[in-house]
C-alpha cells in the first residue's frame, strides 16, 4: 500500500505539477493578452477621438484664399501653444506608441500560441480579411504617420518656417506639399495619402467594433448600433481625410 502511494506521488505529482505550471502559463499568457487587448482598445478609441479633432482642424484647408490661410495658421498656433492641447498631444504620441508596441506583441503572442494553422481554417469563412491583417494595415499606417509627421509636425516644431502676419505659416507648408508646381512629388504624396486612408478605413472597420468587444462592452442589445457606428466611422473619417490632399492637388494643378 505504502509502495503504491509512493508511486502515486512520484507518478502523479510531477504530472499534476506540470499540468499546473502549464495552466498557470496559459492563464498568465491569457491574462497578459487580455490586458494588452484592453490597452489596445483604449488607445485605439482615444486615437479615434484624435482623428475627429484633427480632421475638424484640417477641414479649414478647404477655405480658399487669404481667409483660409489666416484661419489655418491661427488654428495651428493655438494647437501648438495651448497647454491643455499640448498635454493631449503628449497623450496622442504615447497612445500611438502603446498601440503599436502592444499590437506587435499581441501578433507575436498569437503566432506563438498557434504556430501551425488550424486545418479547418478557411480564410474568410472563419474571419474577415481585415481582422487577419490588422498588423499589416497598422504597419502601413505607422509608415504613413512617421512620414506625415516628418513632413509637417517636424517642420512646424523644429524647421525653418515662413511667417505670415506674425504667425508661423503652416498653411503654405501644407498647401505647397500637395501643389505640383511647388513639389515634384505632390502627385505621389497625394496617392500615398489616399492609399494610407484606404488602409486606415479597413483597419478602423474591424478595430472600432473589436475595441468595444475587448472592453467587454458588447451586448446583444447594442451590438448592431456599435457595428453601424464602426462602419460609418471607418467610411466617413478616412474619406474626409483623403479628400483634403485630393482637393489641394486638383485646385493647385
Ligand atoms: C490627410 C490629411 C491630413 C493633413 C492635411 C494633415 C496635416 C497635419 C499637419 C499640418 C500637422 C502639423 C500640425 C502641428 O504640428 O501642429 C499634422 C500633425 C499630425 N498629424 Fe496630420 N494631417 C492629415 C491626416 C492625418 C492622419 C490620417 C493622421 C493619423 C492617422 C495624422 C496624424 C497626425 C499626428 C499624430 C500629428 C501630430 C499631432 C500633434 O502634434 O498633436 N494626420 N497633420
Amino acid at each position: 500500500m505504502f509502495q503504491f502511494d509512493i508511486w502515486l506521488v512520484i507518478g502523479v505529482a510531477p504530472c499534476t505539477f506540470t499540468k499546473y505550471r502549464k495552466t498557470m502559463r496559459k492563464t498568465g499568457i491569457l491574462k497578459s493578452s487580455l490586458s494588452k487587448k484592453y490597452a489596445m482598445a483604449l488607445t485605439g478609441l482615444f486615437l479615434c477621438l484624435f482623428l475627429v479633432g484633427h480632421l475638424l482642424g484640417n477641414l479649414q484647408l478647404f477655405i480658399e484664399g487669404e481667409a483660409g490661410r489666416v484661419a489655418f495658421n491661427e488654428y495651428a498656433k493655438f494647437m501648438t501653444s495651448n497647454p491643455l492641447i499640448k498635454i493631449m498631444s503628449y497623450i496622442t504620441y504615447a497612445s500611438i506608441l502603446f498601440h503599436v508596441i502592444d499590437g506587435f506583441l499581441l501578433t507575436i503572442a498569437n503566432k506563438k500560441a498557434r504556430p501551425v494553422k488550424y486545418v479547418v481554417e478557411k480564410g474568410s469563412r472563419n474571419s474577415s480579411w481585415a481582422s487577419r491583417n490588422m498588423a499589416l494595415l497598422g504597419t502601413a499606417l505607422l509608415v504613413f504617420i512617421v512620414t506625415h509627421m516628418m513632413n509637417f509636425w517636424w517642420v512646424m516644431h523644429f524647421g525653418d518656417m515662413p511667417v505670415h502676419k506674425g504667425v508661423k505659416d503652416l498653411h503654405t507648408i501644407t498647401t505647397h506639399f500637395f501643389n505640383p508646381h511647388e513639389n515634384a512629388m505632390a502627385g505621389a504624396a497625394t496617392l500615398l495619402y489616399v492609399f494610407a486612408m484606404v488602409s486606415m478605413s479597413i483597419h478602423l472597420h474591424h478595430g472600432f467594433q473589436s475595441a468595444f468587444k475587448s472592453l467587454g462592452l458588447d451586448h446583444p442589445k447594442y451590438n448592431s448600433t456599435v457595428k453601424f457606428m464602426g462602419k460609418a466611422f471607418s467610411l466617413v473619417i478616412p474619406s474626409a481625410f483623403a479628400s483634403i490632399p485630393i482637393f489641394l492637388y486638383l485646385t493647385q494643378a
